[in-house]
């Protein structure tokens, strides 16, 4: 039996630190080695990557004390300490040559039993392990991380001819738990799985659109979120990555594969592009622009988009072709391929193309068609995988169009001629196998995707914001599944709906998601909709509806567990502020913050931080305090453990996973624990700080105006937030339930919606979708 219990990374470059941090951040101890840098300091290199670990803008630690696992050194001084780690990890530039010399001294100091990887994304096993004994080889394997690595949830796993069975299960077994990857086991074949079809798929939009004379705009308004893929597009992704790397990608990839591949076809240099490289257009990392540029970096609404004609920028076009309007409206790809026009025939041509060299890939590449729709969705954020698409516009509508085309058909995708790659059969899903059977599709013990789960089992109730399931063990679950998961009336009259049904006949509520966002709050298109309209009545009703709604799941006969992943912001976070306990993500990012846009939480969040915070000081008093500053600002939390000081992570009560696939089967066994014997927690009224707390707070907004800290507008959204939490004008004492304070809540709502500068807030999707 292998076991991981200490690790060490080798290059501490993007990916490596990228690697020692996650394994950090998994709580294990690291030894994170590089090249010995010159003069006096010898591990400067680790020390840079550390520096750019902590860095706040870098995905990095879940909590900055994480780097007390991490041990810098170089592998001159520091190699042999590597006779005390279980797992190395090898991250060092791609360079054969350097790579095979690196293993050699790895294996005179590795220890018996501990198994070594490399992160290579090209280069073949059999050529990497080709000098060393067989000891090292049976105990050798790829594991391809992607960048950044705490993010992006695809592991590549590549065993070689000589890998021990153990080893890989090792592996598979520790990455997915405790690193919280998707694994996809694959080949010894050229770029393996994501990187081959993502590669491909850029590379065809690309092409395609100068064939097509298609504006960056317009190709990119295709080639994304209406595609169901990254909303970056192709030529926005080029701009991100650096229009020279994503060249080399390209190239490398072209080096590696066989010569009748058709990759080859969409490789070819493009002479704009080989300006832009010459003149120094590299995109987001230089100062001269790229496909895009923003005429002042500091105003996001100056961008500009390089003429290919003329070379020079103009003005960046918003507009977007109808149709991808229509097919992102409706969440629909499909929308897009019944165009005839030229928008219709660059969707068709960059998904038909890239769907066939997917399933060309099956069985030869892998033999699972699930290998490669996870490695696209995990490895590259597509909504749905290659074969799942080609479910969706139909196998033999799909067939037909590539022979009208006079086009070859892949052979796996004539096996499924009259049937569908995926399908359920006795409420199993399976997934079709190149001879043309079906087989089940399993994932690994305690790992359950609902958008899966989902497919065999019928909504009891439904409507256009959400869905609510009876899953097994008398177990319901609330699905959110509007535009970023923001919340409306329709949400909440589902979740109320779901509660009575759950309390009347389940053992138990689950709030959860398969969506990369649990919800990013509370839909203010629709509040707005009812300031526009001056129709305060409506605006109280609705926050009153979701605060009712909030206290009923609260106090409802079941216990409610919440599984969030993503951003939870908002009203999303106090939906999960109700629930009697919350398995998070890791990389869960929580916060209340309506202040940004100068309002206040109103579904009884305000409420809940004054509890939490009160319990967490010992008194209301300084619970207020707590909860005014924290609201104030908006802070938010970028993982659990962040979470926790700031009372929006419960220790003892909540807790958080590596893996985002273990999250549903996790909450179904908190929910199982609480069942038998629940009963909820009745809370009792809060003695309120009242009027004098309020004027202190008052008082220190004003000065933190005068400061030239607050706006005006800061200052009267601050003095709300303070008088929910002081009680406001009352007695100092003054008992107030829980019902009180909510009608604070929305008193406070509805004084800010009347200001002026609150109808011209921004939208919290629109905030979402930025940080898609
Ligand atoms: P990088 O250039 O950022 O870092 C490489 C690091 O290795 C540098 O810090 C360098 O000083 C160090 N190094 C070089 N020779 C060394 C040696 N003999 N001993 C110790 N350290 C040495 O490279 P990056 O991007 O982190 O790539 C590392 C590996 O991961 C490569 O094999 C690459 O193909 C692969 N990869 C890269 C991805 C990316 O997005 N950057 C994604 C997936 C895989």
């Amino acid at each position: 039996m292998y076991e991981i219990n200490k690790a060490a990374v080798i290059g501490a470059g993007t990916m490596g630190l990228g690697i020692a941090g996650q394994l950090a951040n998994a709580g294990v101890d690291v030894l994170l080695l590089d090249v010995p840098a010159e003069g006096d300091n010898r591990n400067a290199h680790g020390e840079r990557a550390i520096e750019r670990l902590l860095d706040e803008n870098q995905p990095g630690l879940i909590h900055k004390d994480r780097l007390n696992r991490i041990t810098i050194g170089n592998v001159e001084d520091d190699m042999d300490k590597l006779a005390d780690v279980d797992w190395i990890a090898e991250a060092i530039v791609e360079r054969l040559e350097l790579k095979k010399a690196l293993y050699k001294e790895i294996d005179a100091a590795r220890k018996v039993r501990s198994i070594v990887t490399s992160n290579t994304s090209t280069i073949p096993i059999s050529l990497l392990v080709e000098d060393m004994p067989l000891a090292f080889r049976a105990e050798f394997a790829i594991t391809h991380f992607f960048n950044p690595v705490r993010v992006m949830r695809l592991l590549e796993l590549v065993r070689g001819t000589d890998t021990k069975a153990e080893v890989i299960d090792c592996l598979e077994t520790f990455n997915e738990s405790r690193m919280g990857k998707g694994i996809v086991v694959c080949n010894d074949t050229p770029g393996f799985l994501g990187n081959r079809v993502g590669v491909f798929a850029i590379q065809t939009a690309l092409h395609l659109a100068f064939e097509l004379s298609l504006s960056p705009e317009e190709a990119d308004a295709i080639f994304g979120r209406p595609m169901g893929i990254p909303k970056t597009g192709v030529f926005g992704l080029y701009d991100l990555i650096g229009i020279d790397l994503m060249g080399d990608v390209a190239k490398s990839l072209v080096s590696i594969l066989p010569e009748d591949d058709v990759f080859h076809e969409v490789s070819t240099e493009i002479p704009v592009m080989e300006k832009m490289i010459s003149t120094g257009r590299l995109g987001n990392k230089g100062t001269e622009g790229g496909f895009y540029r923003l005429a002042d970096a500091n105003d996001s609404h100056s961008k500009q988009t390089l003429d290919f004609d003329s070379f020079k920028y103009r003005d960046f076009t918003s507009e977007k072709p109808a149709i991808a309007i229509e097919a992102e409206l409706a969440g629909d790809f499909t929308k897009l391929l019944a165009g005839d026009d030229k928008y219709g025939r660059y969707a068709w041509q960059i998904l038909s193309r890239t769907l066939c060299y997917a399933a060309n890939l099956v069985p030869d590449v892998n033999e699972s068609l699930v290998s490669v729709d996870d490695a696209m969705k995990l490895g590259y954020n597509w909504l749905r995988g290659p074969m799942e698409m080609i479910d969706a516009i139909g196998v033999d509508a799909f067939i037909a169009r590539l022979e009208a085309e006079g086009r070859e058909v892949p052979a796996f995708v004539r096996t499924a001629t009259g049937k569908t790659f995926y399908r359920v059969l006795d409420s199993r899903l399976q997934y079709l196998l190149a001879d043309g059977s079906y087989t089940d599709l399993k994932r690994a013990d305690g790992v359950t995707r609902f958008s899966e789960t989902r497919r065999s089992i019928s909504p009891i109730i439904e409507n256009t914001a959400a869905s609510y399931y009876e899953l097994r063990d008398q177990i319901g679950i609330v699905e959110w599944h509007s535009k970023a998961n923001t919340l409306d009336g329709e949400s909440m009259s589902l979740l109320e709906r779901a509660v009575a049904h759950a309390s009347d006949n389940l053992r138990g509520l689950i709030i959860h998601n398969d969506a990369q966002h649990f919800s990013c709050g509370v839909n203010l298109e629709g509040v707005l909709g009812f300031i526009r309209n001056s129709d305060w009545r409506g605006l109280d009703g609705f926050l009153d509806h979701f605060q009712k709604t909030m206290i009923n799941m609260r106090y409802a006969p079941i216990p409610v567990v919440a599984a969030p992943s993503g951003l939870s912001l908002g009203g999303g976070f106090e939906v999960v502020l109700h629930a009697d306990k919350v398995v998070f993500h890791a990389n869960s990012v929580t916060g209340l913050v309506e202040s940004l846009v100068g309002v206040v939480p109103g579904g009884g969040g305000v409420k809940e931080m004054l509890y939490r915070w009160s319990e967490k000081e010992g008194e209301v008093l300084k619970g207020a305090w707590q909860a005014f500053m924290n609201i104030g600002y908006g802070r938010t939390a970028r993982s659990p453990l962040e979470a926790e000081p700031l009372a929006m992570y419960r220790d003892g009560t909540d807790s958080y996973l590596m893996n985002r696939d273990r999250l549903l089967d996790s909450a179904m066994g908190e929910v199982l624990a609480m069942a038998d014997s629940y009963t909820s927690v009745q809370r009792q009224s809060l003695a309120m700080p009242g009027r004098d707390a309020w004027q202190d707070m008052k008082d220190w907004l004003q000065k933190a105006h005068a400061k030239g800290h607050l706006t005006p507008h800061d200052v009267t959204t601050g003095s709300q937030i303070a008088m929910i939490v002081t009680g406001g004008d009352v007695d100092a004492g003054t008992l107030m339930s829980e019902t009180d304070i909510c009608a604070l809540e929305r008193k406070a709502f509805l004084t800010l919606a009347k200001t002026p500068e609150t109808s011209t807030c921004s939208n919290t999707a629109a905030r979402c979708e930025t940080s898609n």
